[in-house]
């Protein structure tokens, strides 16, 4: 009953508390009253920010996007619409074994991305819309995908390409030699399978 009344006087004190430090949160964007929101943040409609979160100076969360618990959000981070960043790896497990996912300075997550429990996002990282992070992503580089993995500049796609050409090659003469193996042995699973047993059960079956 004593929440119940001094519910609307909290929802007040944060309402000031927030437009005093140019917090910007949206309607229907739920902010949890354990997160810590430094100034100027703008928080997009229906985006969720759980308890304990801290987000830092300069934010921009993008409509629906998604920061549970144990989350940390550095200054000058933009989160495009619908971010999903995670907590529990295997779910549903204890708290305890729940991982801290963190967001470097100025890092750019693009739209709709999948942010996996424990990871790091470096500093100006950029992460292409719809990727899924599984691994820490290294400071002012671009990766993107479906796992997320670092997108090559067209200069650098140049100087990594005769070392792309040369694993392929190492790779095609190492099967071939294995090609090579197999056919000099004789196989007693083929000379098996063209036997009268086994094309009779195989008939049967
Ligand atoms: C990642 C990103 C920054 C790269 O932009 P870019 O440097 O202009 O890259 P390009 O569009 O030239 O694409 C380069 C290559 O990466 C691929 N690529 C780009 N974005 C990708 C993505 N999100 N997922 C998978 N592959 C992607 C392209 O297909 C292209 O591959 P190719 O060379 O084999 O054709 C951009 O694609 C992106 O996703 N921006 C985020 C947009 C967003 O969510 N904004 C939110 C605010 S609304």
């Amino acid at each position: 009953m004593k929440r119940l009344l001094t519910r609307p006087f909290q929802a007040l004190k944060r309402w000031i508390d927030f437009k005093s430090r140019g917090v910007k949160v949206w309607p229907g964007a739920y902010v949890y009253p354990t997160a810590v929101i430094g100034h100027h943040v703008s928080v997009g409609r229906n985006a969720e920010i759980g308890n304990y979160v801290r987000i830092g100076n300069g934010v921009r969360i993008g409509h629906g996007a998604f920061i549970p618990e144990g989350v940390t959000i550095e200054n000058g981070v933009f989160l495009g619409p619908g971010a999903i960043m995670t907590n529990d790896n295997l779910p549903p497990s204890p708290k305890s074994e729940w991982r801290k996912t963190l967001i470097r300075k100025h890092a750019a997550i693009g739209a709709g991305c999948v942010i996996k429990p424990g990871v790091t996002i470096g500093r100006g990282a950029t992460i292409g819309c719809g990727s899924v992070v599984t691994r820490n992503v290294p400071d002012y580089e671009t990766w993107a995908g479906n796992p997320a993995c670092k997108l090559l500049s067209k200069q650098e796609q140049v100087e990594e390409a005769p070392r792309i050409a040369e694993d392929i090659v190492r790779d095609t003469r190492s099967f071939m030699e294995q090609l090579n193996e197999i056919s000099r042995l004789e196989p007693p699973f083929i000379r098996d399978s063209q036997s009268p047993e086994f094309r009779d059960g195989f008939e049967k079956a």
